[in-house]
């Protein structure tokens, strides 16, 4: 375990800002940090923060409390049916390599997911989805440790409330669970999904299609469109993409005939945010050292290194004024800003 005092964040958020934490403690044990938990609750009851890669932070300044960065990464087969197999991953491993992992072992389902930032335990937090699939499609529970009274329980699927890039633990668990682990009900038999339309040009007369062959597509298509954080800083999409009902939607398309959107099936539309940053004309726009990415209009990026978060976030609102000029939509942040 790590317990440090005034500590850098720069390598532990991904838009690479030059914040400090007045706390920092990390712990790759989960049963010495519950012990640890227990005998420090005060911790807790003042202001902490959770942090896996911080893959989907935006920090504005120091942050004036603890960040708990879990870094325990075991994971292995819990048990196998005839059909299914269940992995069990602790929250601090990498995201990708847990897709790579159940891949090796012939369980099959997080390929769509490849690639995406972020360690496991933020996964079930944020329900992160892509290329059709959202990794509650194959979570089957989430181990957490309770900050009421310091113990560790589990939350089924449907106890963890998960919608669109969101979960119990963004709402009534909110600051009263650290996830501490996630088991995955994962399929023996591959079932790949390419409903979406960038795996769908990718494979085109392609038809005999494998799970290696769909992670490796993702990671292609993946690469071609978002910015590597490694080589510049940045949160994948900053926004989520907005819901409509019909009547906004019909308005919308009278309007833009060529709208980009994915019908819910339930009256409600979501628009691509993406694409009306991007018809706003600022793709590649740039504020101050921080700038729209040059490929996809819905992630920004401290190109010059040196924006602080204070910029990005002014950047941003500038996109959601322009966005609301144009469309009439309020475009939320998927990134959590602190
Ligand atoms: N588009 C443009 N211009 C742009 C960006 C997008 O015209 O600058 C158009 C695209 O051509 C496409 C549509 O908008 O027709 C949607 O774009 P894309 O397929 O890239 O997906 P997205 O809706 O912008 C979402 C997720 C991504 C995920 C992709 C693929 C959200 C907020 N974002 O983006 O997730 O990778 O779908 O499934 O839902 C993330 O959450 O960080 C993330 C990267």
């Amino acid at each position: 375990m790590k317990d440090i005092p005034n500590y850098c964040l720069k390598q532990h958020n991904t838009f690479k800002l030059d914040v400090k934490c007045k706390r920092y403690i990390s712990f790759d044990n989960l049963y010495e940090f519950v012990l640890f938990g227990k005998e420090n609750q005060q911790i807790f009851y003042d202001k902490f923060l959770v942090v896996g890669e911080g893959s989907n932070l935006l920090f504005t300044k120091d942050f004036d409390g603890t960040i708990i960065n879990p870094q325990t990464k075991n994971f292995g087969i819990l048990r196998e049916t005839a059909t299914e197999i269940i992995i069990q991953s602790e929250a601090g491993l990498k995201w990708d390599i847990i897709v790579e992992e159940t891949l090796k072992l012939n369980a099959f389902g997080l390929e769509n997911l490849s690639l995406i930032p972020g360690t496991v335990g933020a996964s079930v937090v944020q329900n992160i989805g892509a290329y059709g699939v959202e990794v509650s499609d194959f979570v089957e529970s989430v181990k957490y440790f309770c900050l009421e009274d310091f113990v560790t329980k589990t939350l089924t699927k449907e106890q963890c409330k998960f919608d669109y890039r969101n979960s119990i633990f963004k709402n009534e668990l909110k600051n009263k669970a650290i996830v501490v682990a996630v088991d995955f009900n994962l399929k023996k038999t591959p079932a790949c999904n390419t409903t979406y339309a960038d795996i769908q040009k990718y494979f085109q007369s392609d038809n005999d299609i494998t799970p290696i062959k769909l992670r490796n597509a993702v990671i292609n298509i993946r690469n071609e469109k978002l910015p590597d954080p490694i080589v510049v800083g940045n949160a994948g999409s900053f926004f989520k993409n907005p819901v409509v009902n019909t009547t906004k939607f019909n308005q919308l398309l009278i309007n833009f005939p060529d709208l980009r959107f994915y019908d819910l099936q339930n009256g409600n539309y979501k628009i691509a945010a993406g694409w009306m940053i991007d018809k706003c004309g600022l793709k590649g726009f740039e504020y101050n050292g921080a700038a729209v990415h040059e490929n996809q209009a819905l992630v920004l990026i401290n190109k010059s290194g040196n924006a602080t978060g204070k910029i990005i976030k002014e950047l941003s609102e500038i996109i959601q004024e322009k966005v609301f000029d144009r469309f009439d939509i309020k475009i939320e942040p998927e990134v959590i800003i602190i």
